[in-house]
């Protein structure tokens, strides 16, 4: 009697104890807080800017100054440069500028119905066309058709966007049935030579984007641990975007152990193990459509093994001496030249680049130019200044230097060096057109002891960085940078 009452105590404690540390552990990750909620500093900090006409009425204005046109026509099928010209969001929708008309800007969307609505969700209409979007004049979209020929009527220079087949298709029409006579000119380049240099509002919606990509580093520098899968890390990231109102702008890049050498790894299934890096390359979209690209590389358990930390250490040191040359007065590629000498000059110091004179060998640890323009597109669109399709031409060419840097640029500096399972032995794919076979398995030889030691690890840090009158901000400086302050930041 006496055993089992002692055997139903013990039982009973161990059940209670269990259930105890069940409880706990599923507060514990966030101290302070219940499952499902979070300490402030990860929700929303600020209110997210709600659009303001007036950005977009001076926006058309100054494009009109800028043109000779007496009519100008763009669709949703342009999306981010109708966006940057109306703010309308949603996927379908015209605007036609006409200036000096009685109704200058029209918009042509889709009309407000019950059962579109019912079943599609809540349009702006003609009616929010009008009081929202600030149209002078708002239609149903099946209007434009029948609504053009009186349109074109007595124009002669028309602005279409080069994407906008719809458009084109349709002005096309008209003029071949009408006889007219129209000059059509190309309205992208002008566009894209504003969203260049970002307005006051434009700088604010990237700022939001990037705290809440900074907030999603931050927090997953306490959620992160071995066994846990990629997936998972994406899940918090992408968790905490959703709690500030915003979702990804671009698919989140979450590469652990070899993984972290593919530049844009996006399976994201990797369990991951002790002793491995993970290298997160991610972006919120805020809700005027602006996006953030920010990079950190951590340890997977809180602590850089010597290795890790050496290549992280000269990454950097990269990213840190790019930041010198990102001022106004400067081209935008002189980050990029600046960041490749450190890079080039310790690998061979490290004797894995034996002859800093060879182009091909150099090409085998840089695969891409440190720096792109962001804003509506991660990559942001606008004339850099040198032919970004031929990589080949300007990555390892210091005389090529881009376009001069202007207060109001916005652009990444993502410095990386990836030491990748396999890559040597794909040496003769990469560069047997460039080089001797004897002259690549000489190169192969000499390094491979050296690059065995770092192979499997990727590095990048990749921040986001406003040019200003006297020199850069770093957008992004609040994910933490150094090895001090992520391994401060992960201790538990
Ligand atoms: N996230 C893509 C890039 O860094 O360019
Ligand atoms: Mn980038
Ligand atoms: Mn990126």
């Amino acid at each position: 009697m006496n055993r089992n009452f002692f055997i139903m105590v013990v039982g009973l404690g161990v059940i209670v104890l269990a259930l105890a540390i069940i409880i706990f552990m599923t507060t514990i990750q966030i101290p302070g807080c219940k499952p499902g909620e979070l300490p402030p500093e990860f929700i929303h900090q600020h209110e997210v800017t709600d659009f303001d006409l007036d950005v977009f009425e001076a926006r058309r204005e100054k494009i009109l100054q800028e043109l000779d046109a007496d009519i100008i026509i763009i669709s949703a099928a342009a999306r981010h440069d109708f966006r940057y010209l109306t703010g309308f969001t949603e996927r379908q929708g015209v605007a036609v500028i006409i200036p000096g008309d009685e109704d200058p800007y029209r918009l042509f969307v889709t009309p407000w119905e019950i059962y579109t609505v019912m079943w599609t969700g809540e349009v702006y209409g003609t009616q929010g066309a009008k009081e929202k979007f600030g149209a002078d004049m708002a239609y149903a979209l099946s209007e434009f058709d029948r609504m053009l020929p009186g349109m074109l009527e007595g124009k002669t220079n028309i602005y279409i966007h080069h994407s906008d087949n719809m458009v084109r298709e349709a002005v096309n029409r008209i003029r071949s049935l009408r006889g007219l006579s129209l000059n059509i000119g190309e309205l992208a380049p002008v566009l894209h030579e504003h969203r260049l240099i970002k307005d006051e509002w434009e700088i604010a919606q990237l700022r939001q984007a990037i705290d809440v990509t900074v907030k999603a580093h931050n927090y997953v520098l306490r959620t992160v641990r071995p066994g846990l899968a990629e997936y998972e890390v994406q899940a918090d990231i992408e968790y905490i975007f959703r709690r500030n109102g915003m979702g990804p702008g671009f698919p989140s890049i979450v590469g652990s152990g070899p993984n972290s050498c593919l530049l844009h790894h996006t399976r994201n299934d990797r369990v991951m193990e002790d002793g491995d890096l993970l290298l997160m390359d991610i972006g919120a979209e805020s809700l005027g459509g602006y996006v953030a690209d920010v990079t950190r590389t951590i340890p997977v358990n809180g602590r850089f093994s010597p290795e890790q930390r050496e290549i992280y250490e000269l990454v950097l040191r990269a990213n840190e001496e790019a930041m010198k040359e990102l001022k106004p007065g400067n081209n935008l590629l002189d980050c990029h030249h600046r960041a490749v000498g450190v890079l080039t000059d310790a690998l061979h110091e490290m004797g894995l680049l034996p002859d800093t004179t060879s182009w091909w060998q150099k090409r085998f640890y840089i695969q891409y130019r440190i720096n792109h323009f962001i804003g509506l597109q991660v990559h942001d669109a606008g004339d850099y200044g040198f032919n970004d399709a031929a990589r080949n031409d300007h990555i390892l060419s210091p005389d090529v230097r881009g376009r001069e840097l202007k207060p109001g640029m916005i652009m990444t500096n993502e410095p990386g060096l990836y030491f990748m399972v396999g890559l040597l032995d794909g040496i003769h794919e990469m560069f047997g057109h460039l080089a001797p076979e004897e002259e690549l398995n000489a190169f192969v030889e000499q390094v491979r002891p050296v690059y065995e030691r770092y192979e499997g690890i990727g590095v990048r840090l990749e921040d986001c960085v406003l040019i200003t009158e006297d020199g850069n901000i770093n957008l992004s400086a609040g994910a933490p940078r150094t090895i001090e302050e992520i391994e401060a930041a992960m201790i538990r």
